[in-house]
């Protein structure tokens, strides 16, 4: 297993979704932060399952503890665990799924490459419970974005089982808008159609998917190295450990193996001294390098796999095929409760570039006695 993500920014993600809790260590985190449980708690509150009618009706409250790294109210340069306790924890539907795994989740997978021993309750690691940890540590990042260089990360949501919300250029209203409703996009009249989707997808035993757009400001030019770790592969690295998610795409993305190049050639230009490109079709990295331009992908989360309608599926010890109906509460749509993990993995691949490229110092302040 590869548990861990980033250079000098690196944390590693440990437990399992009904094992003991779910948490996170960071190591190579600067000094001299302000951080405490309320700086993480928010985020995580983002994420928690139960928080609204379109997502799983689990219950867990998610209450973060900060074990080490911490002292007087500041990053002390060791390493910082953090971690959620399990506590509304049903592990008696998974059972089943040993012997007949669930059609586009991990149980068969994870069977065959652990040889059976994988914690499997609740989907042991392969759960999207996990993440509450990318988000433990996302959120530390992000602080130390957005205190050292006023860089912002907003991700929200901008397509629901097909349909779309309208494109919203002024970052300043997505963010505004975003939180205002449980789907997280910033189109609030079409939030209701997306809603009820879920819903009726739901009623029908099934669940839908969607796209994620994540917008990032203020960052540096000259994040990125070239070649294995450029910005674009690193991001992607980090989104695609997000169970579900099975695309995405910078800036103008697959449309531009339609268009021209001088259609998609971002002309450079100077505004007050600075740099800049008169449009933004590269997504903000150039030669996996980025530009000073907005950050600019999407992602495509799958449908959520567990669902209630009778799925075909086999019998592993029987050797033959059965009929799959899988209970438990699960997310008829993962994409509102995934935005907060689409920002927090961002932020973590940013925060390990700009300490790598001496953007962000190893002491963020000193001590004045
Ligand atoms: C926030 C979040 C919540 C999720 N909740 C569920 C869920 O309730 N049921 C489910 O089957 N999958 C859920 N998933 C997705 C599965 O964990 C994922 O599909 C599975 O591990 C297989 O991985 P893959 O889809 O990346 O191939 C969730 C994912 C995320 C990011």
């Amino acid at each position: 297993m590869s548990n861990s993500l980033g250079e000098k920014f690196r944390i590693t993600s440990f437990g399992e979704s009904h094992g003991k809790c779910v948490g996170v260590v960071i190591d190579g985190c600067p000094s001299g932060l302000s951080l405490s449980e309320d700086d993480i708690q928010p985020e995580l509150n983002r994420r928690r399952p139960g928080q609204s009618q379109i997502t799983t009706k689990r219950q867990e409250e998610d209450q973060v503890e900060i074990l080490s790294g911490v002292f007087n109210g500041y990053t002390t340069g060791a390493p910082i665990c953090m971690l959620i306790w399990n506590k509304d924890v049903d592990s008696t539907k998974y059972e089943l799924f040993r012997d007949v795994p669930r059609p586009g989740h991990a149980d068969f997978t994870a069977r065959q490459k652990y040889g059976g021993f994988n914690d499997y309750r609740g989907g042991g690691r392969f759960s999207g419970r996990i993440t509450a940890s990318f988000v433990m540590a996302g959120a530390v990042a992000r602080k130390l974005l957005r205190d050292v260089l006023n860089v912002d990360i907003t991700a929200h949501t901008i397509e629901i089982g097909g349909i779309k919300a309208k494109k919203i250029e002024d970052i300043s209203l997505i963010k505004k808008n975003v939180e205002k409703t449980p789907i997280r996009t910033a189109d609030l009249e079409t939030a209701e159609k997306m809603i009820e989707l879920v819903i009726q997808a739901e009623n029908e035993g099934d669940s839908i998917g969607g796209i994620i757009e994540c917008i990032v400001t203020n960052v540096p030019i000259g994040l990125g190295e070239p070649i294995f770790s450029s910005l674009e592969s690193d991001i992607s690295k980090a989104i695609f450990s997000i169970p579900a998610v099975k695309g995405i795409e910078f800036g103008a993305g697959f449309r531009v193996s339609r268009m021209k190049g001088s259609e998609n050639n971002d002309k450079f230009t100077f505004k007050n001294g600075q740099i800049l490109t008169k449009t933004n079709n590269a997504g903000g990295i150039l030669g996996g390098i980025s530009t000073g331009m907005p950050i600019t992908f999407r992602i495509a989360i799958k449908p959520t796999a567990s669902i209630t309608k009778k799925q075909e599926s086999v019998s592993i010890s029987e050797k033959k095929e059965t009929e799959l109906q899988i209970e438990g509460r699960h997310d008829p749509c993962i994409v509102p409760r995934a935005v907060p993990v689409v920002e927090s993995m961002t932020a973590m691949v940013l925060a390990d570039h700009a300490i790598r490229y001496n953007v962000i110092p190893p002491v963020i302040r000193r001590m004045t006695s």
